[in-house]
């Protein structure tokens, strides 16, 4: 039997701004079970980041639960969300956000650090490289020394290299060519049949159909 490790209950998120409150999240409730891969999809300006950096605790709702593995994020505070974040989400960003000036390798073994507090010296972010097809020569390389595809490869290592139970990826492959982009729904394919939760933003149907199931979001709702 699975169990839900996301449940949103009743969430809104309001941003306030000069000219008015911006209702990004207007009421949503839904809930993600263990091991499933999701795709949420809607218009532009839909709400679908707002609703994936909620997921992913990088902010907290204005009102309404947000239950992570059963726990009620609102009643923790900073430290334990950041612990959660590195430890058991993997976040894939839309523009990659990597560090320009780290290698490759070191873009990877960077959230490790912050967890551990020292090296990698078990060969993890190495075989985490060669798992997305980076192979030793390019690891030295810059994200600026790179193809989009080669830094979208690292994203999704670097997210990987705390074995977070869930990954997170807003528009995983929407800078990309169309078979590179099957090589990242590959990935994320094998990923979610080794039993990761995977949550994905897209705005195609041909990628959300490696998902088992789809979520619309029409203005900050579930449609
Ligand atoms: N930090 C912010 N401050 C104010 N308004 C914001 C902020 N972030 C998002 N919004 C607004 O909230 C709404 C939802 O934005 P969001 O980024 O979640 O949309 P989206 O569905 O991801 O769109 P896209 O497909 O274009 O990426 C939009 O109206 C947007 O302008
Ligand atoms: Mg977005």
């Amino acid at each position: 039997m699975s169990s839900p490790v996301i449940e949103l209950d009743d969430v809104t998120k309001v941003y306030p701004l000069p000219a008015g409150d911006v209702v990004a999240l207007n009421g949503i409730s839904l809930s993600i079970d263990e091991g499933e891969f999701v795709a949420i999809m809607g218009p532009s300006g839909s709400g679908k980041s707002t609703l994936l950096n909620q997921i992913g605790c990088l902010d907290r709702p204005t009102s309404g639960n947000f239950f992570l593995d059963g726990k009620n994020i609102r009643e923790m505070d900073d430290r334990e969300l950041t612990d959660l974040r590195l430890s058991s989400i993997g976040y894939i960003f839309q523009k990659f956000n990597l560090i320009p000036l780290l290698s490759a390798y070191e873009n990877v073994e960077y959230p490790y650090i912050m967890k551990y507090r020292k090296n990698d010296d078990t060969g993890r972010v190495r075989d985490l490289l060669a798992l997305v097809g980076i192979d030793e020569s390019l690891s030295t390389h810059k994200p600026n020394e790179l193809s989009g595809g080669q830094q979208q490869r690292i994203a999704i290592a670097r997210a990987l290299v705390n074995d977070p139970a869930i990954l997170l990826c807003d528009e995983p492959t929407g800078n990309l060519d169309t078979q590179t982009g099957a090589q990242i729904m590959e990935v994320l394919s094998d990923l979610h049949r080794k039993g990761r939760t995977v949550i994905m933003v897209t705005h195609e149907s041909e990628i959300a159909a490696y998902a088992e199931r789809t979520i619309v979001i029409r203005d900050g709702r579930v449609a």
